[in-house]
């Protein structure tokens, strides 16, 4: 079924960046993410793994073909120099531990420095065990962050990744694609 949609939207782009220290979850969250704007229609979507070890693909279930680096080669144009400056929505991603929280409060504070345009900055905690959310919220509160959402700690996560299943093929039984899906409702 074809739709029209006028110029304004075929040209708009939104651009989510993800940070946190590693094992956090951030592949992970920008998995899930991904999902939720596929599905609901928000699309195309342009996902770029800046990580030096790049995994996103297998979150996705997809295989690597060719790098950004390679396209942008071959453009000649500044795709990924360009793409990075003006951030609308950045997630900044933490496990639950009072440290990780504190890592993540200095992230947050380094990217004032940065010559960015951040227009949204969200804090997540994730991969937090049952109980655990009235002292996350207190960690939070400690260092003077907003929490947007608390994603649970969740076995069929590490079912997918230890049987190399794509994380993205979960359904909504997943206690964390759900608890995902309503965060990233609120916060997009
Ligand atoms: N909510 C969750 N529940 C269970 N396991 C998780 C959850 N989020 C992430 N993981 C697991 O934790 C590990 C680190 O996640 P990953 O997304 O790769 O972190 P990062 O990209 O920040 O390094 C992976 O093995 C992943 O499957
Ligand atoms: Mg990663």
């Amino acid at each position: 079924m074809a739709t029209k949609i006028s110029l304004k939207e075929e040209i708009m782009a939104y651009s989510i960046g993800l940070a946190g220290k590693g094992g956090t979850g951030k592949t992970t969250v920008a998995g899930l993410l991904i999902k939720y704007l596929v599905e609901n229609g928000k699309v195309p979507v342009l996902a770029v793994d800046a990580d030096a070890n790049a995994n996103l693909n297998e979150v996705l279930g997809l295989e690597v073909q060719e790098t950004l680096g390679d396209a942008r080669e071959e453009m000649k144009k500044g795709v990924a120099t360009g793409m990075t400056k003006n951030i609308d929505l950045l997630l900044v991603v933490s496990d639950p531990s009072r440290r990780g929280i504190q890592a993540a409060a200095r992230i947050m504070d380094l990217t004032k420095e940065l010559p960015l345009n951040i227009k949204k900055k969200a804090f997540l905690v994730n991969q937090a065990k049952e109980n655990q959310e009235p002292e996350i919220e207190k960690s939070a509160a400690a260092v003077g962050l907003e929490l947007s959402g608390i994603i649970p700690e969740d076995p069929l996560i590490r079912d997918s990744d230890v049987s190399g299943k794509p994380t993205t093929q979960l359904t909504m039984n997943s206690k964390a694609v759900e608890k995902a899906f309503k965060i990233f409702e609120a916060i997009l």
